[in-house]
């Protein structure tokens, strides 16, 4: 019987670089995708590993996709839906433009992949699709509003298709990650002319979140959701504060943990955040 086969978007660094490397290591046969031509190398002569070019903003690429992703290897196992991007800054500072870009990406690109790969899980009645979403989703952040939502709506997508692939023995979870070392920050869409009154507490919050988590630990949660066989679970979390966030807000209640929240971004953290928020585990590398 022939390998397993997934498909990894966005694989040129960051999680889905790390995974093709985990899954390729495992024996599955991976058919990675990246924007650019001049990453088509980015992952060597392995022979287990097929890389393409799609730009998740093509729709109708991102349509036409899980044909051509079946022809690769002759059969599909697995979707992660990982190819995004992060814009901030202060939403009263972000463009129309900047907006309608990222749910373009992080959203519509997301979705048109997800309709391309589930009539062939629900026929095959097997298939597990990843979509990742981000802690910020559940976080509450400042100067994140727009990402946040669009990583929101990935969540809130995933949980009710969860619901509805079911029947069809297609599994979809959503994958929370918290704050990780990888490109992504080099690569900011920040909003435009932002108004000098934000910039104290916008960088104190930058200063807050400076230590970032190895990402090999999310490329490990990746390969888990796939791999686990559960078919109850969709929500994911990865990074110590990815897996902190849904219990402490939990914990303290919804509108408790926002309070709490806001005295932590003013600088006013409490004793109780302090003793129940971990600090990241940095690898002490650069990004990834
Ligand atoms: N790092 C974190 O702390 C963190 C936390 C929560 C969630 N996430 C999410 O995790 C996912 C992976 O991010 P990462 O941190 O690994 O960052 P990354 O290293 O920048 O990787 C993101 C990948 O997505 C690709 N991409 C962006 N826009 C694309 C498009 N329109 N079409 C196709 N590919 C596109 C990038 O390609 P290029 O190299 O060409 O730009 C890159 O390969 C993203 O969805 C991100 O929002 C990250």
């Amino acid at each position: 019987m022939s390998s397993p086969t997934i498909v990894i978007t966005g694989t040129a660094s960051g999680f889905g670089h790390l995974a093709v490397g985990r899954f390729g290591d495992a024996g599955w046969n991976v058919v990675a995708t990246v924007r650019k031509p001049t990453d088509l190398g980015i992952h060597g002569e392995q022979p287990n590993v097929r890389t393409l070019l799609l730009d998740v903003d093509d729709e109708a690429a991102g349509l036409g996709f899980g044909e051509l992703a079946l022809a690769q290897f002759g059969r599909l196992d697995a979707l992660i839906n990982n190819a995004g991007y992060y814009q901030a800054g202060p939403l009263e500072a972000t463009t129309m433009d900047q907006v309608h870009r990222q749910f373009q990406t992080n959203v519509f690109g997301l979705i048109a992949l997800n309709k391309a790969f589930i009539p062939i899980f629900r026929k095959q009645r097997s298939g597990v699709i990843v979509n990742v979403s981000s802690i910020s989703a559940d976080g509450g952040f400042p100067y994140t509003s727009n990402y946040q939502a669009s990583k929101a709506a990935v969540a809130a997508l995933t949980e009710g298709l969860h619901q509805e692939l079911a029947e069809f023995n297609v599994q979809a979870k959503a994958l929370h990650p918290g704050n990780h070392m990888t490109r992504i920050f080099s690569k900011v869409d920040v909003a435009r002319d932002i108004p000098d009154d934000y910039l104290p507490s916008m960088h104190h919050f930058q200063t807050l979140n400076a230590v970032r988590s190895d990402p090999a630990g999310t490329a490990e949660v990746m390969f888990g959701m796939v791999t686990d066989g559960d078919t109850r679970r969709v929500h994911y979390y990865s990074g110590p504060d990815g897996r902190a966030i849904p219990r402490v807000k939990q914990l303290f209640g919804q509108d408790w943990y926002l309070e709490e929240l806001s005295a932590r971004n003013r600088g006013a953290a409490s004793a109780l955040w302090n003793a129940v928020m971990p600090a990241p585990v940095s690898s002490g590398a650069g990004p990834r």
